[in-house]
């Protein structure tokens, strides 16, 4: 399938590396359905950039957590721009905390988010892809999911999730024309990160060789390729974006 105006849905997408990955596919030819949750502004910004870059843009709100509002998102993106060949399951949620104490509602909340929510977009998104023979479904994890992180139980255990729905959905649906891929970013600055304390970012820098931060668009790069066709024989891949803190 040629990648020229081939519909990519990125949840998520009004900031962060999912704005960023939605640049990144409006550059490469995509047309870009920018879900978002709360965050209409940065949403419409996205928007605006995608459309700079020469492309088809749509904003499209978008709650991982409910089922009904995948399926609006979806339909619009549909309606407007046409069928998703590319997902990007990009929408996250966070909260450390020691789990002696973690509250349970937090626990689900994280698990909802992190894991159901880009379950529920898998299924949402599938059908159309089999019955075109071809897709693209980037989940976006994260190291944790692969070291673990002392407060992070939760994160790591949603992200460690993703990681092996990829794998799973990759056997699964490999043999009719969709990859399935996760990323695996390291620490990169963003709203996600802005409350981690500096101590803990300092210990971060002198774990990771490369002594700085990873970018939004250094992750988003990563995101683009797979969703490209050069990408067509890469499937199932864990694809580590951490300036070597996992090495
Ligand atoms: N930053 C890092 O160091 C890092 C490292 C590894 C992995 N990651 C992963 O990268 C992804 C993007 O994170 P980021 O760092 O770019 O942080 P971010 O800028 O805070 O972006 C997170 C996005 O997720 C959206 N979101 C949260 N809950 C949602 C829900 N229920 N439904 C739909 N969207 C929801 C937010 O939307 P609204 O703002 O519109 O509410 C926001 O746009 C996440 O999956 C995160 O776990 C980040």
């Amino acid at each position: 399938m040629p990648e020229e105006r081939t519909v990519a849905l990125v949840t998520g997408a009004a900031k962060g590396i999912g704005r960023a990955s939605a640049l990144a596919l409006a550059r490469a030819g995509f047309a870009v359905s920018v879900g978002y949750r709360s965050d209409a502004d940065g949403a419409e910004e996205a928007v605006a950039k995608a459309r700079a870059e020469g492309a088809e843009a749509i904003p499209v709100p978008m709650d991982v957590r409910d089922e009904a509002s995948i399926e609006d998102a979806f339909g619009r993106t549909e309606a407007e721009l046409g069928p998703v060949r590319v997902l990007v399951n990009n929408a996250g949620f966070t909260k450390d905390g020691l789990a002696i104490r973690y509250p349970m509602p937090t626990w689900d909340a994280t698990l909802s988010t992190n894991l159901t929510g880009a379950f529920l977009c898998v299924r949402r998104a599938l059908p159309a892809m089999l019955k075109a023979r071809w897709g693209r479904i980037v989940n976006v994890a994260s190291v944790a999911a692969l070291m673990g992180n002392p407060g992070q139980a939760a994160y790591a255990a949603s992200k460690a999730g993703m990681v092996g729905m990829t794998k799973s959905l990759a056997r699964e649906v490999g043999g009719r024309g969709i990859t399935v891929n996760a990323v695996c970013p390291g620490f990169v600055e963003t709203a996600m990160t802005s409350g981690t304390p500096e101590d803990l970012k300092r210990r971060y820098l002198e774990m990771t060789p490369m002594r700085r931060f990873g970018t939004p668009e250094e992750i988003a790069a990563v995101i683009a390729f797979l969703a490209r066709s050069e990408a067509s024989y890469v499937n199932g891949a864990v694809i580590v974006v951490d300036g070597g803190l996992s090495a």
